[in-house]
């Protein structure tokens, strides 16, 4: 029968996959919130890299350190120059002419194969097999020209101790020419999702036994066999260790360019409460946001922090920061409740202190303006498909701009370039 075998092909392409943005590895902030910060991070610096190529006639080559699926080359392709202004078409920062080869290396033949088959038909992509612990491998260092662009995401160095980071960056030191920018990722030390393990001393490498149990539905975790695995938690001090000792053995100059912490609100272990005695819903209701056509709970975006003693420092950060996120939650709230969709007002507008942090501010005033936008349409559910998801983006922003780059977040990312 024709039907089947069309409906069987079209299934074997694997896109009759049912793809949820409320769940799994590649869910609504995994796509919107962490890669969509990581490349706004990142953007200055690769339009830097591609005018330096520009002006020397050459284009991009790229290696994604621990490269998993793939992921890397759609969040860097996915890079943008800049913020487009709404009647611009928006235009990524490396054009297609523009990459010369992306290679990726991971240990995992699985995750490879994954990746394979994503990115097969692409000429200019290359798979490599190899255990970075030992640093770059042969294959890369004898046989692989010098790339501009050594990146790595999601947490990958946090796979290596502090030698094995050395020699990492000893190696790109040595396989670069005289200029490369180099993206490193690493599991941020005093993220809230993991606080029962803050009080591991400061001076030694903290390994934590990772679970990726927020894969699983919360109903199953308990009777998942589900493997742990150790990751390391780093401060901004550590990866400052890891480049001076790097840069000294190698007498190459390592410049830091940017850090920033990704996932203070929306980290995947605040979920599970594997590592905390206070789980949040954040990840999944920030993934509501995102959904269209689903309706969210604001209030299970409140947080009420738990400070844990003797973490002064920590506890100041994180409760300001709780505090700004449950004032803008608040205020959406509030301004939804009192919006009047026949005249378009308020009944009543909530106050903007005016000694709030500028970022809660902003955040506050975009909310009201789209809210006073958009909150009169009657059709194609404006508060969820507008309204909530502007709630995320502001979320967000407010986590990007009161971050400090200092290991607060899930994720701790250090960009850098290397001049020789
Ligand atoms: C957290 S995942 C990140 C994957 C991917 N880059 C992403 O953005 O999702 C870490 C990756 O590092 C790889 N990895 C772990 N240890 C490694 C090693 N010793 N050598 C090479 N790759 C390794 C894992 O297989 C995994 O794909």
């Amino acid at each position: 029968m024709p039907e089947r075998k069309a409906y069987s092909q079209a299934f074997n392409t694997g896109r009759y996959e049912k793809v949820t943005g409320l769940f799994g590895k590649y869910d609504n902030v995994r796509r919107l919130w962490e890669d969509q910060i990581t490349s706004i991070f990142l953007r200055p610096h690769l339009n830097n890299l591609v005018d330096y190529k520009k002006k020397r006639l050459e284009r991009l080559r790229i290696l994604d350190l621990g490269c998993g699926a793939a992921d890397g080359y759609d969040l860097i392709m996915g890079v943008t120059t800049k913020d487009p202004g709404i009647y611009e078409y928006v235009t990524a920062a490396i054009t297609d002419d523009m990459l010369k080869r992306y290679v990726g290396v991971d240990v995992n033949e699985d995750l490879l194969r994954q990746a394979r088959e994503y990115l097969g038909d692409n000429s200019k992509t290359e798979f490599i097999q190899a255990d970075l612990t030992q640093g770059l491998p042969p294959e890369i260092l004898r046989d692989q020209a010098p790339f501009d662009f050594y990146f790595s995401s999601y947490g990958t160095l946090s796979h290596f101790h502090h030698d094995e980071c050395v020699k990492i960056f000893c190696d790109i030191c040595e396989h670069t020419s005289e200029y490369a920018l180099v993206m490193a990722d690493w599991l941020g030390r005093y993220s809230y999702e993991w606080q029962d393990l803050w009080h591991e001393p400061a001076d030694r490498e903290v390994f934590m036994d990772y679970r990726i149990s927020y894969i699983f539905p919360e109903e199953e975790r308990g009777e998942a066999n589900i493997t742990s695995f150790p990751l390391r938690l780093m401060s901004r001090d550590e990866v400052m260790s890891i480049i001076n000792e790097a840069s000294r053995i190698c007498g190459v100059d390592i410049k830091p360019l940017a850090f920033f912490d990704r996932s203070l609100f929306v980290g995947r272990h605040l979920e599970t409460g594997d590592y905390n005695r206070h789980p949040l819903k954040h990840r999944s209701t920030v993934n509501s946001l995102f959904e269209h056509y689903v309706r969210t709970d604001l209030e299970r975006l409140l947080t009420d922090y738990q400070p844990r003693p003797g973490f002064d420092h920590l506890n100041t950060f994180f409760e300001s920061f709780f505090m700004c996120c449950n004032t803008l939650v608040t205020h959406t709230i509030s301004l939804l409740s009192g919006y009047d969709a026949q005249s378009g007002e308020f009944s009543e507008t909530p106050e903007i202190q005016p000694y709030y942090p500028p970022p809660l501010k902003e955040a506050m005033h975009s909310m009201k303006r789209v809210i006073k936008g958009v909150g009169w349409l009657e059709w194609g559910d404006v508060r969820a498909n507008v309204i909530e998801p502007h709630l995320g983006f502001s979320l967000r922003k407010m986590e990007m701009d009161l971050q400090t780059g200092s290991g607060f977040g899930h994720g701790l990312v250090g960009i850098f370039e290397i001049r020789k």
